[in-house]
């Protein structure tokens, strides 16, 4: 029965997610001894859940879909309507490999990393130049330039196409003025590339095969037919966005080189063993994606407990990620733990759990790792630069989290 499960007790907790952000399900969970718990949550009824067992309920039921388990601008934000993660069953899978075979192919994602090291280079002279750059502002830059060359979405207003990707991660955990502008400002990306599409499909636009935006002009959807130009557009800019999320990730990659600088020494002495385990450690330990929702379109059942159909849950990513039964002494930065996206497990789920090709866990995982890798790469050995005084608290209770300053750097010299 529902009502065995914990409840935290609360009339409606929205005020206490808000207050408490990361630390809101985790808190919950050891108050109550609990992996599980009931709440309520913009007036309605959450179950809250964490840990690996919990992670493949969520993953790997199939009376469970992601659809009406985000709040509206948050899912028009990120994913959006008519996107693959919409999608449930046959259909779901058969979308997810245009992702798998565009993002989780080594060839294609080496070219990525290959066109952010030369965006990252080429950027190198103007930072020189100026007294301090914030890096995440830069890190964003440089990757819009590049997942744009590298999708081949002709893109002539980055500076545009920066603050449209960025804002679409930072305000879609909110309701703000700013979310609203966030939202203009993706329908007028999504007007110019399904304006994109239909050029490449008209022949107006030529690239290669082999580039996402042919790729996916080109994909037949699970009807057989093409995807409608809205939705392709959507899918692109499923690519685009995330890309430049990872920068997110680099701010953090560069305060943990900074609070641990045996690390900067060992990369910049040439050590190209220990990078991934480094990019492993700073996605398990950085704040990033709180929770995933999802939602039953059937009766389910977890450890004993009925759900019944139309239940909402929310699985806790950033907790499992840092509770000590499933990660040893898990507040120390330890890059040579043994864990790592190949696995494809439920246990080291910052970006979802179970296999990528048929449940919803992230495609993106191998391009996160290799853009964090590169980026502290250059960090350590084209460039040197100081850290100055700066507010570089992350608190826990902004999402999507990230250093106050977004970490400022001085006095860039590159290394040549
Ligand atoms: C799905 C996080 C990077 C594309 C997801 C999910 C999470 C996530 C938690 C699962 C959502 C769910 O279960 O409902 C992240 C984080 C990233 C990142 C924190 C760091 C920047 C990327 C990249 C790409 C990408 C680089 C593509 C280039 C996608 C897509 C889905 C997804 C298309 C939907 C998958 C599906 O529903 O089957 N991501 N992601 N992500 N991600 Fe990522």
């Amino acid at each position: 029965d529902l009502r065995d499960i914990p409840h935290d007790g609360a009339f409606d907790a929205t005020w206490s997610l808000l207050r408490e952000g990361y630390e809101f399900i985790p808190n919950r969970c050891s108050r109550l001894g609990s992996d599980i718990f009931r709440t309520r949550l913009m007036l309605r009824q959450a179950v809250c859940l964490q840990g690996p067992d919990a992670a493949r309920f969520i993953y790997e039921s199939p009376g469970l879909t992601r659809r009406g388990s985000m709040p509206q601008t948050t899912l028009r934000l990120l994913q959006d309507k008519g996107s693959v993660q919409q999608l449930d069953g046959e259909a779901h899978r058969h979308r997810k490999g245009l992702f798998i075979g565009l993002l989780m192919e080594p060839d294609t994602v080496a070219t990525l990393e290959a066109i952010f090291r030369e965006e990252w280079i080429g950027r190198l002279p103007e930072w020189e130049r100026r007294e301090w750059v914030s890096l995440f502002d830069e890190a964003n830059l440089i990757l819009t330039r590049s997942v744009c060359r590298w999708a081949g979405v002709p893109m002539s207003d980055d500076r545009f196409a920066t603050a449209a990707l960025t804002r679409m991660v930072e305000y879609a955990g909110h309701m703000r003025p700013a979310t609203l502008s966030s939202l203009w400002q993706r329908r007028r990306m999504e007007g110019h590339v399904r304006r994109c599409i239909e050029q490449v499909r008209k022949g107006d636009l030529c690239m290669g095969h082999s580039l996402p935006l042919r790729r996916i002009a080109d994909f037949r959807d699970f009807s057989g037919a093409p995807l409608e130009p809205d939705i392709a557009a959507v899918e692109t800019i499923n690519i685009l966005r995330p890309v430049v999320a990872v920068g997110r990730y680099i701010a953090f990659a560069a305060l943990l080189l900074h609070r641990h600088p045996e690390w900067h020494q060992r990369f910049r002495d040439g050590d190209e063993k220990m990078l991934e385990g480094f990019a492993e450690e700073v996605r398990r330990i950085s704040p990033f994606f709180p929770f995933v929702g999802a939602r039953a379109v059937e009766e389910v059942e977890w450890r004993g407990y009925r759900f019944p159909s139309g239940q909402w849950f929310l699985l806790d990513l950033y907790g499992t990620l840092s509770d000590g039964r499933f990660f040893p002494r898990s507040e120390d930065f330890r890059p040579e733990r043994a864990i790592s996206w190949r696995d494809q497990d439920c246990t080291f789920i910052p970006q979802g759990a179970g296999s990528a090709p048929t449940t919803h866990r992230c495609p993106g995982e191998m391009i996160t790792v290799g853009l964090i890798r590169q980026a502290v790469r250059l960090l350590c050995r084209s460039m040197d630069y100081n850290v100055p005084r700066q507010d570089l608290e992350v608190r826990m209770n902004r999402i999507p989290a990230l250093p106050e300053s977004g970490f400022t750097i001085s006095g860039i010299k590159a290394r040549r």
